[in-house]
């Protein structure tokens, strides 16, 4: 019978910046759960989770897994979900807790929430604050103004993917751009540069792209630091770096549906 077991999974975002950007109903959870199993990397809001949890969970240390032959971030992520339903099998309310928001490029939430409803354990994931909803309120773009692509950066790379010059391009991880090898947590200015090439069918090297890191935590400061494209390549861009492409092009309007629209009821 589905969710009859004891313990139940809930997985919440910590938002990005310390304390301030997690939701009340997110801290009533950390609060209250048996216990906290989390990968927060920022050291103040592990802290702060660590000071108001129950008991605490560190995933951090799995990413050495990567370090191992023959493994790679997918047997990381497998094994944070697995700890996950590990104590949600004990029978405890567990509260998986994930920065940013706890679904947006965060499969171990997805995969966590997957295989506790499979097991007929009651599971859901609470809404938080990405780096995404940071950067449009500190860059100031609305989304509704040309509309948003939104896409992990090999993915575009290594994908045929359509993109459109009229609206805006956010890429995710561009900091392990071009990883095939789904081990490294970095880039290189030779893939750097292939991610350039392929951009420059859309977008004019002269185009002004923009390197965005949300502040973390009050002392520090946000990055907001605007380049040509084709600079991109010797650029520093970091794990925590999202690359933001505005349009290259105005929106054309489709005449032929203008025509239809104007003459319906
Ligand atoms: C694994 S994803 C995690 C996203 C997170 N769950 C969220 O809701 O924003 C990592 C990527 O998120 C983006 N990111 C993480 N920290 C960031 C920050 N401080 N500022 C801007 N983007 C950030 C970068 O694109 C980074 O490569």
């Amino acid at each position: 019978m589905q969710n009859s077991k004891k313990g139940k999974l809930v997985c919440v975002g910590t938002g990005m910046r310390m304390a301030g950007q997690l939701t009340p109903i997110a801290q009533s959870y950390v609060e209250t759960c048996d216990v906290v199993v989390a990968a927060v990397p920022n050291i103040f809001a592990r802290k702060w989770l660590q000071g108001i949890a129950k008991e605490y969970v560190c995933l951090l240390g799995y990413y050495s897994d990567c370090d191992e032959e023959g493994k790679d971030r997918r047997d990381t992520y497998r094994r944070m979900a697995d700890t996950i339903l590990a104590e949600l099998r004990a029978g405890k309310n567990v509260c998986a807790a994930f920065y940013g928001h706890p679904g947006i490029f965060a499969c171990i939430s997805h995969m966590a929430i997957a295989d506790a409803r499979a097991e007929g354990f009651s599971a859901h994931m609470e809404p938080g604050i990405s780096a995404e909803d940071c950067l449009v309120a500190d860059i100031g773009i609305d989304p509704a103004k040309t509309g948003m692509q939104s896409m992990e950066t090999t993915q575009f790379m290594i994908y045929e993917r359509c993109l459109d010059p009229t609206a805006l391009l956010i890429l995710w991880q561009p900091g392990i751009a071009g990883d095939l090898s789904l081990k490294r947590f970095d880039t290189s200015t030779q893939r750097l540069q292939l991610l350039v090439d392929k951009l420059a069918r859309d977008y004019p090297l002269d185009h002004e792209v923009i390197l965005y890191e949300a502040a973390t935590h009050p002392l520090e400061q946000t990055r907001i630091d605007r380049l040509c494209l084709g600079d991109l390549p010797h650029a520093n861009v970091k794990p925590i770096t999202t690359l933001v492409i505005p349009p290259a092009r105005a929106m054309k309007i489709d005449q032929a549906m203008m025509d239809l629209l104007n003459a319906a009821a």
